[in-house]
């Protein structure tokens, strides 16, 4: 039989790349129980037409979607949020608002794999629902900045816009949506001109061209600069106002803003007011992002409902924090081995090996049915810290043998202060 790769874009996350994954999502999980989210595990697969509602061409067009058995469409989620609005529209439709929800898992996008872009990836979602309060949207940032500061990252950086300064812009030229969307999607990537090429009215051109040029160093300027400079757009003028009052929370709630952005747009199509980044310098692609989405509970059955939240890139932060070399400072617990000096006595060092475990000791049973000495050397090999050996001599006695692999000391101990021994 033929040996197997992963599918392209698809990863094994072994050892070390797993417990730095399981270490980011401990991290999540902290900072969500720290600012009160309840986590909720939805399915990998949705239905298709949930899934592409909103979100926008590329995503859509990037979904891993085909036809069960029984006919239906269905898509492997490529991000929380269309799934969280679902529960919002449904099952928690009843529940009191605010609802602040926590998930954590592996979505799938036919992105071109490269350094940081992979077809399945992990995110951490956080979705606060049933509020249009700024200081909600202020939430999104600040936990975002605690998650970043728990995992050790440095000099990371937020950037902040308002998805309803274009918008506001576009809608007032009589755009239509399709179009707007297009012209997002072209501004999200960066492609100024091809945006540009869609618009026909002269003043909003300028404006929008003009608006390229606003951004200074001090973020309180150019706030105040968009506001004044889309005056005669009076829903553009309102977001730049929405958008001075999340940066001025944020702010007082201790996390600097390092650059506003007149003009910026991310992939989702959902969004309608503020949203953000957050990035390193030494990585041109995103650790996170999210925003306020206030129409799309509703458009899936439910009441009209306000909404914000952001997901974090997991395999982003694990890649950031290797560019930075932080290092988890997860303790590693003390391991021990425990080795029958022969075959017939493997019950026994069973039966030791269930007693440290019950109080909370990391045991390594020898199953190989190995001789003492190569068993102890593959401890050694595997940086073990003790040994337990179990020999009928000690066993007489209601002991055994405790090596200490690092001192090369060994001691006799009586199995009922075993686990007293290993207390970490
Ligand atoms: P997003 O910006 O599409 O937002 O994805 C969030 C994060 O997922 C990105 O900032 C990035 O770190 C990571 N990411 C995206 N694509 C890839 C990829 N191909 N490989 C590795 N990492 C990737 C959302 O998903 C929204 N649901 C956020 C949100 C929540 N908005 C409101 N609530």
């Amino acid at each position: 039989m033929a040996t197997f790769k992963t599918v392209r874009g698809m990863r094994d996350l072994l050892a070390g790349d797993a417990e730095a994954m399981t270490f980011v999502m401990d991290k999540a999980r902290e900072t969500a129980q720290l600012y009160g989210y309840s986590e909720v595990i939805t399915p990998v697969i949705e239905p298709y037409e949930l899934l592409s509602a909103k979100s926008g061409e590329e995503i859509r067009s990037r979904m891993f979607t085909f036809k069960d058995l029984g006919n239906r469409t269905v898509a492997l989620r490529p991000e929380f949020t269309s799934s969280i609005a679902r529960l919002a529209s449904t099952s928690l439709k009843n529940e009191p608002k605010p609802l602040r929800t926590f998930s954590v898992g592996s979505v799938y996008r036919y992105d071109e794999p490269q350094r940081g872009r992979y077809r399945e990836f992990y995110q951490a979602d956080f979705e606060l629902i049933g509020t249009s309060n700024p200081v909600a949207d202020a939430e999104m940032i600040l936990l975002t900045d605690r998650l970043m500061k728990a995992v050790g990252l440095r000099d990371y950086a937020f950037k902040l816009g308002h998805i309803g300064i274009i918008r506001g812009i576009l809608s007032q030229e009589n755009v239509d949506e399709k179009t707007q969307n297009a012209i997002l999607q072209h501004m999200d990537k960066k492609e100024f001109d091809d945006a540009f090429k869609l618009i026909k009215s002269e003043e909003c051109l300028s404006t929008l061209r003009g608006s390229l040029e606003l951004k200074s160093d001090d973020v309180f300027k150019t706030a105040e600069g968009i506001k004044s400079h889309v005056e005669g757009y009076c829903k553009a003028a309102d977001s730049a106002e929405e958008l001075k009052n999340v940066l001025k929370l944020v702010t007082e709630g201790g996390c600097p803003i390092q650059s506003v952005e007149p003009v910026f747009a991310r992939g989702l199509e959902y969004y309608t007011g503020m949203i953000f980044e957050v990035y390193i310098p030494e990585l041109d692609i995103a650790l996170g992002g999210g925003g306020r989405y206030d129409k799309l509970v509703e458009l899936f059955g439910g009441e009209p409902t306000p909404a914000t939240g952001v997901a974090h890139g997991l395999d982003r932060i694990v890649l950031a924090m290797q560019i930075q070399k932080t290092t988890p400072t997860r303790e590693r617990p003390k391991i021990v081995a425990v080795v029958p000096v022969n075959e017939a006595l493997k019950g026994e060092a069973l039966r030791i090996s269930q007693i440290l475990r019950a109080a909370g000791v990391r045991v390594e049973l020898e199953v190989m049915g190995r001789k003492m000495n190569k068993a102890l050397e593959d401890a050694d090999r595997r940086k073990v810290d003790f040994a337990v050996i179990v020999g009928e001599r000690e066993l007489k006695q209601g002991a055994v043998a405790v090596r200490d692999l690092a001192k090369r000391e060994q001691t006799i101990v009586k199995i009922a202060d075993l686990t007293k021994t290993f207390k970490i």
